[in-house]
């Protein structure tokens, strides 16, 4: 953050200082003008008269050490972000000691952790539990509470996987991230072709069509698409190319959706955790992935 964000709050904060200094000296005294030479400031409320005093001294004596502590505290704990004080306090200081205390804490038990093999990890309630904590912190954006993800998004609570489920590559996901590439083929195709390897891409997934779309479908599948897909249609995990012959769209499995997938192409980005979560945390979080396909008596 910007010093000058704290600048102004500096400022702001003096000039409402002096302006209570200026208030009380103001009420410290007998009130000048007419008033001055009466006991009373004239003002009466039936009957009732105001008397001309000055606020008594024990009580403006506690403003002004009110005022000194709101200077000294100025001067010690000043502003935001890096802003440094007399002290050489400052908030980001105060909120990385607070972080290296926490990190101290839990350091022993991710230790403990990322000793033992995934699955082990995943019979273990209380690494569950964190598991819990940190995926709905880190991937519940975009996976969901639950892990059933949406559109776009893979459910990750099934066993179907794009990149493959074992604990390796779902640790592997997570730390180096994924990226689905496939372009788009609607210019190679023509929008004939589209139509009709949708239709042959939906027939692997049982749904039947015109056999004759099938079979145009089919031939260009074979020259298109089976380097990523496969010549079967069962995907490949190391492209994270998915099966087409499961009935389990990512995008949508309507005539529709498979048409716009092949045509326009998809490219699913999986941000990857290792900078932000560190190899511990992955390593609790692939656990706690690969719990959730994998019910635990
Ligand atoms: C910004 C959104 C986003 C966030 C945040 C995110 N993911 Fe993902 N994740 C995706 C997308 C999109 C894919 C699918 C990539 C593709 O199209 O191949 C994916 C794929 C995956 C896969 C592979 C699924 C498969 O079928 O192989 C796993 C495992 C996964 N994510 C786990 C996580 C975990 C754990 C976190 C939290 C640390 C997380 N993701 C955070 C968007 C996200
Ligand atoms: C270079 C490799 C590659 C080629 C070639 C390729 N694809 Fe894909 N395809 C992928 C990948 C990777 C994805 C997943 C994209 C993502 O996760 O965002 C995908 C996704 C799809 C989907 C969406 C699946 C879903 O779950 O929603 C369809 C449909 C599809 N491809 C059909 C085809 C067809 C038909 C062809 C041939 C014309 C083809 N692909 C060629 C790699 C490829």
């Amino acid at each position: 953050m910007s010093s000058a964000w704290s600048w102004y709050v500096t400022v702001l904060s003096l000039a409402n200082i002096l302006a209570c200094v200026w208030l009380i000296r103001w009420t410290a005294k007998k009130r000048p003008g007419e008033a001055a030479a009466s006991d009373t400031t004239g003002h009466e409320w039936d009957g009732l008269k105001e008397y001309n005093n000055p606020m008594p001294r024990w009580w403006l004596g506690l403003f002004y050490i009110t005022i000194v502590f709101a200077l000294g505290y100025l001067l010690l704990y000043p502003g935001l972000g890096n802003f440094k004080g007399l002290l050489g306090w400052t908030q980001v200081g105060a909120y990385e000691a607070e972080v290296e205390a926490v990190e101290r804490d839990v350091a022993p038990l991710f230790a403990k952790y990322a000793a033992l093999p995934i699955p082990e990890l995943a019979k273990d309630p209380a690494a569950m539990a964190t598991g819990r904590r940190l995926f709905v912190t880190n991937c519940a954006v975009c996976h969901g509470a639950d892990g059933h993800g949406s559109r776009g998004f893979p459910n990750l609570a099934d066993t179907i996987w794009h990149w493959g489920g074992a604990p390796e590559q779902i640790e592997q996901t997570i730390t180096q991230g994924r990226t689905g590439m496939m372009m788009a083929w609607g210019a190679a195709l023509g929008e004939d072709g589209v139509k009709a390897v949708a239709t042959y891409v939906r027939s692997l997934g049982g749904h039947a069509g015109d056999p004759a779309q099938v079979a145009a479908g089919q031939e260009k599948y074979q020259t298109f698409c089976i380097a990523c897909h496969g010549p079967a249609g069962k995907g490949n995990p190391m492209l994270g190319a998915p099966d087409l012959t499961d009935d389990y769209w990512l995008y949508g499995g309507s005539e529709q959706i498979i048409q716009t997938s092949i045509r326009d192409g998809r490219q699913g980005v999986m941000p990857a955790q290792k900078d932000l979560l560190g190899a511990e945390r992955i390593h609790v979080l692939a656990a706690y992935v690969y719990g959730l396909s994998h019910e635990q008596p």
